[in-house]
């Protein structure tokens, strides 16, 4: 099995970064991790690439006048690293156009709600104010528009009637942590591919993983 080399970008806290790290570290799984890219240099997630022995790049934002120079600056540390998968994991800056074009289909992002619903920031506050009885988690391929990218998986949690913010956030999270090296595996892979603005899995098996909880317990009638 040949993997493929990939690329995790942060701003922060990187719980997610830690999840793909600890996936990748398995030689069974396709998508080691080699190369890790903060915006921040205090971000503390850079700290698990560290532990893992694997390669940081600290590109301050603040360093570059426009967003297609930071944006060439992330694209020549992805090439000179030999990146083939690109993962957002908590990554809080907008890409333009140019860059997201140049890695389509290669380029991924988690975020915590049910996308289409809740893009954006303060999302958990937001699906409570809503009222909403199920949040979740979605890893989607990036398109340029923010958070609209086609779903790739999903995993679904209960809102309870005492939910704050971060109750709801850290039930999210745990959901977060199983989805994106699931994701991460069907993309490098070769099961699910972007195409005409829509995720498409290669077999109805893979279909069957796109829905991490609840899982679905027989064959879509799609395939
Ligand atoms: C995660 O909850 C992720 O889904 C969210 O930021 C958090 C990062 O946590 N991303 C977004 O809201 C993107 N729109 P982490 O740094 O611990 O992985």
């Amino acid at each position: 099995m040949s993997r493929v080399r990939t690329a995790v970008l942060i701003s922060g806290r990187g719980s997610n970064l830690k999840a793909l790290i600890e996936a990748g570290a398995n030689p069974s799984f396709p998508a080691p991790i080699v190369l890790v890219i903060s915006n921040a240099a205090a971000a503390p997630g850079l700290n698990y690439a560290a532990a893992a022995g694997i390669p940081v790049k600290i590109i301050p934002h603040g360093d570059f006048a426009r967003r297609d120079e930071f944006d060439s600056a992330v694209d020549a540390a992805l090439r000179s690293a030999n990146a083939e998968i690109v993962c957002l994991a908590g990554f809080m800056r907008l890409l333009t156009d140019e860059f997201v074009q140049k890695w389509h289909g290669r380029l991924i992002n988690i975020h915590p709600s049910l996308l289409p619903a809740f893009k954006g920031v303060r999302v958990h506050e937001r699906a409570i104010a809503a009222g909403v009885r199920i949040s979740g988690c979605t890893v989607h391929f990036v398109t340029p528009e923010m958070d609209s990218g086609p779903p790739i998986v999903q995993a679904a949690v209960p809102v309870h009637s005492d939910d704050d913010p971060d109750t709801l956030a850290a039930r999210v999270l745990a959901a977060e942590h199983k989805l994106y090296p699931l994701a991460l595996r069907m993309v490098a892979e070769g099961r699910v591919r972007l195409e005409d603005g829509k995720a498409v899995f290669s077999d109805c098996a893979s279909m069957d993983e796109m829905l991490v909880n609840p899982r679905i317990s027989r064959r879509s009638p799609l395939c």
